[in-house]
């Protein structure tokens, strides 16, 4: 059965949005997703009928929000297809994700040990590494870019030796929309005794990934871009891997017990979860991806793919296009630039006839670097948008390119 996307608009109350007269156009999925009816009654319904601390209360309100807060991790346990749910652990969002994992597994690592990246992360997956890099004497290396903005597989081979103990790299390319061979890098990681984390943030919106069929030993990723709320996220790791690193943060709930002389750590996954958490994030993520497993992935990914070809057409219509990010294996993301005209400008313009996309580096500065541009204009599509709203903003980006040339 094919993907009913007037229905599906019609769950997102955000999408009837107008800018000034025009309708929204909302084409920056890749910063963050809409969020559905279904999240947006649950964030409500916590704070009108359940607010309490979560594991902490013999009462009433708090035995509902931990069974709440606790049934949200069992969700995406399944979701992500984790052995168990003592396997994932919320944090505030992919970037904690990593930076707990640069800490703590970090901790683990000798002078001298390498860690592989690659050249199209995100700033995230490259800063908490050169701080460990820094901070432990540590060789930090990355598998460089080709002219289509896939990974130099070859390259990979040559950089993995027997101190490799980490290669941490992105599903899908933020800025060039690139879907990574996760699977050759996993295996060819593990070749050589390392883990592997995957930044995963672009990604389980728009297909299906299941931890134990890839055998990677982390994985990242937001709730706000899967249709949930900001301020939460997700760190997978297997579980003896978990046990060996040091606690990330100390608080309450990471605890067994303490004394003025010492302490002694809770289990998984609350080690990992000092202090109060966002409770309400954690259960609205849970409705979110409760709500996106009523969809079949293979549609949504047919239907993404239709978007991003028809879009790709259209936009080659335009003179002096420049598409970056053009692999065969392509995630929804259309990043581009129109001669010299200026991103943020072409952005302005857009916006002006209600378009919203994202202009800039897109964090992801040595992808620009290597371009040897200063950003991009980036169009990201999500499975509630449509070949008209793609008309809607060729239409008005030929508008635009004509106000500035
Ligand atoms: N990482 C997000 C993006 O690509 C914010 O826009």
């Amino acid at each position: 059965m094919a993907l009913n996307v007037e229905n599906i608009r019609a769950e997102f109350p955000i999408l009837s949005t107008k800018v000034g007269k025009y309708p929204l156009v909302y084409f920056d999925n890749g910063a963050t997703s809409e969020k559905p009816t279904a999240v947006i009654n649950r964030v409500s319904k916590y704070y009108r009928e359940e607010n309490a601390n979560i594991h902490r209360g013999v009462h009433h309100l708090s035995q509902i929000s931990t069974t709440n807060y606790e049934n949200a991790r069992h969700s995406i346990q399944a979701f992500i297809g984790a052995k168990k749910s003592s396997e994932v652990i919320f944090t505030s969002g992919t970037t904690e994700g990593i930076n707990l994992v640069a800490q703590c597994y970090g901790e683990l690592l000798s002078k001298g040990d390498e860690i592989i990246i690659t050249e199209m992360e995100h700033h995230s997956n490259i800063v908490p590494w050169q701080m460990l890099a820094e901070r432990k004497g540590l060789d930090l290396k990355f598998i460089p870019l080709k002219e289509n903005g896939t990974l130099d597989m070859n390259a990979f081979e040559g950089l993995l030796t027997n101190k490799t103990k980490l290669v941490a790299f992105t599903h899908i390319s933020n800025s060039l929309g690139t879907i990574n061979p996760i699977e050759e890098l996993i295996e060819k990681s593990h070749h050589v005794g390392a883990k592997v984390l995957i930044d995963a943030a672009q990604s389980l919106q728009h297909c299906k990934v299941n931890v134990q069929e890839l055998d990677c030993d982390f994985l990242v990723f937001s709730g706000h871009k899967v249709f949930g709320p900001t301020g939460v996220g997700i760190l997978y790791g297997k579980e003896d891997i978990l046990n060996q690193m040091p606690p990330y943060k100390g608080g309450g709930d990471m605890i067994k017990e303490v004394s003025m002389s010492k302490t002694i750590y809770n289990d998984l996954p609350h080690k990992f979860e000092a202090g109060t958490p966002n409770i309400v994030g954690g259960i609205a993520l849970g409705t979110a991806i409760d709500w996106l497993n009523q969809f079949d992935f293979n549609e949504i990914e047919a239907y993404e793919h239709e978007l991003l070809a028809y879009a790709t057409t259209k936009i080659k219509e335009i003179d002096g296009v420049m598409i970056y990010g053009t692999a065969e294996n392509k995630s929804s993301i259309l990043s581009f630039l129109i001669d010299d005209l200026h991103p943020y400008d072409i952005g302005t313009l857009l916006n002006q006839q209600g378009i919203a996309v994202r202009t800039g580096h897109h964090c992801t500065q040595p992808v620009m670097d290597f371009f040897k541009i200063p950003g991009t204009i980036r169009a990201s599509f999500s499975f509630y948008n449509t070949k008209e709203e793609i008309d809607v903003f060729i239409t008005a980006l030929k508008k635009a390119v004509s106000m500035l040339r």
